[in-house]
């Protein structure tokens, strides 16, 4: 593809965020509910917008007016300051969660929402191993990326020490089966454990993964095994934590995917449908 204007390939002077091969064709212009426009005045039916967070499609009146108003009256401050939306938003987002879950700090990405709670987990427990699953996606930056196994670790260096892989539960491609040829996620997850127990130098801080795995396809955990997850972490001293960046705010029915199987977590990190598309990090 050619930028018009200057007759240079944008791959020319733009870094690709990820993936292979070129930039899609046409240049956007404008979006407006579940439609991106070309310069070129094509119309596209959008499915891809802020990598899965677009819930209110493109500029939603509400949305518009409340981003227009705000930023003419109060933009951004230091850490230490409040505002009137920032203290509304954390009190409605708590209210729709159960106890002990009812503090929040508000960041701007899904990979920083991780950070800070793989940070966290460290500082409570003191340790620092973490265990994810094996076909996991939690972000691009520092600890993220070293919990994720699904795309990002090859051609890096060193991965930090102290990160698991646990196999994933995947009833259609079953990695270890009961006489039936079925899934056998218990089996599954108590070999797991026991060769994280056999690696691990005895500090592990934290188990993080997506109650329903989204860039490793798709995939639901069976009922019955985050309840089995959480105890296996408890047993262990180390915290569960509930990427739910793609699942959160009733996306999967339930306010949260953790309702399905009765599992509260430790922590819990939201992003792409909280903020659909704009930053989750309010003034
Ligand atoms: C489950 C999950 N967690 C975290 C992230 C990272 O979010 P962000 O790209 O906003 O850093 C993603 C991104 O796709 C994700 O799917």
């Amino acid at each position: 593809m050619l930028d018009d204007a200057a007759h240079i390939a944008p791959e020319h002077h733009l870094v690709r965020y990820s993936g292979r091969g070129t930039f899609s064709p046409g240049i956007i212009a404008r979006a407006e509910g579940s439609s991106v426009f070309t310069e070129d005045g094509r119309e596209l039916l959008d499915f891809t917008s802020g990598q899965m967070s677009a819930i209110l499609g493109h500029a939603h009146p509400a949305i518009v007016a409340t981003v227009r108003e705000q930023v003419g009256r109060l933009d951004h401050l230091y850490s230490g300051m409040l505002s009137r939306p920032v203290l509304d938003l954390a009190r409605r987002l708590t209210g729709t969660l159960p106890e002990p879950l009812q503090k929040v700090m508000f960041l701007t990405t899904g990979a920083e929402a991780n950070e800070a709670a793989l940070r966290m987990a460290k500082l409570v427990t003191g340790r620092h191993e973490v265990v994810s699953f094996a076909r996991s996606w939690h972000g691009m930056t520092q600890a993220a990326a070293n919990a994720t196994y699904s795309a990002g670790r090859a051609g890096y260096g060193p991965a930090a020490p102290g990160n698991f892989a646990l196999p994933v539960p995947d009833r259609f491609r079953p990695g270890i089966v009961d006489a039936d040829g079925n899934l056998d996620w218990r089996r599954q997850l108590d070999l797991g454990f026991e060769l994280i127990d056999a690696q691990s130098v005895g500090s592990l801080a934290a188990c993080l993964i997506e109650p329903v795995l989204s860039s490793g396809g798709v995939i639901e955990l069976p009922l019955g095994y985050l309840a089995a997850l959480r105890d296996k972490c408890h047993e262990r001293g180390m915290l569960l934590i509930l990427d739910e960046a793609q699942t959160g705010l009733c996306r999967t029915g339930d306010w949260y995917a953790f309702e399905h199987d009765g599992v509260v977590p430790d922590i819990l990190t939201l992003s792409k449908t909280l903020g659909a598309g704009l930053p989750s990090r309010p003034c």
